[in-house]
């Protein structure tokens, strides 16, 4: 029951809103744009900030999602089997031939219907970084990083072990904009790498 509930949360997961929202706005491939990311962040590059906005809450909501109806059908483990599948269902989505995105706004749906109280504070974390660099991958990271350090200093160790293992795959997944925040070349929120 607990793998079902991972490949239902991978499926649910693998669903690229992005791309299927910014073909219904018409505004392109999003492949094709920018950092060819399937993210909000990339959606914004193409200057639809309701396109953004959307995709932003579907991707935050299909991890909520797949954690919210595994707790609520089952349980506890189921709901963090779920959520670990949706995380990298949108990490490497069945539909796209496992060619996806970065998993940042999908791990804080997740994080948020897991224990949200950590949630918050990742959240928190991505806002204050981005407020301070304008900068989105440099956001993750740093929230990605934070998560289980959060979830540690609320005495929630299992939590911290869960989203260690996610902030390795959002870092493995932002390699190419590690180069550029390297090579100072990284783009603020909004502009074209
Ligand atoms: O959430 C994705 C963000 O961290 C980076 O997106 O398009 O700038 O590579 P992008």
């Amino acid at each position: 029951m607990i793998i079902l509930c991972a490949v239902l949360g991978y499926l649910v997961g693998s669903v690229p809103f992005g791309l299927v929202i910014t073909r219904a706005f018409g505004l392109g491939d999003l492949r094709q744009i920018g950092s060819g990311n399937i993210g909000a962040t990339n959606v914004l590059r193409t200057g639809s900030k309701p396109a953004a906005l959307l995709t932003l809450i579907c991707d935050i909501g299909k991890g909520a999602f797949a954690v919210v109806v595994a707790r609520w059908l089952i349980g506890d483990l189921a709901a963090l089997a779920a959520g670990g599948g949706a995380f990298i269902g949108h990490c490497y989505p069945l539909y796209l031939g496992f060619k996806g995105g970065k998993g940042v706004a999908t791990f804080l749906g997740t994080t948020l219907a897991l224990t949200w109280p950590v949630g918050l504070l990742v959240c928190a974390t991505w806002l204050v970084t981005a407020a301070l660099t304008r900068i989105s991958s440099l956001s993750a990271l740093v929230a990605a990083a934070m998560a289980p350090i959060w979830a540690l200093f609320l005495g929630l160790p299992w939590a911290a072990l869960t989203m260690g293992v996610m902030a390795v795959f959002i870092f493995l997944r932002h390699h190419a904009n590690i180069s550029r925040l390297r090579a100072g070349t990284e783009p603020k929120i909004g502009k074209k790498p």
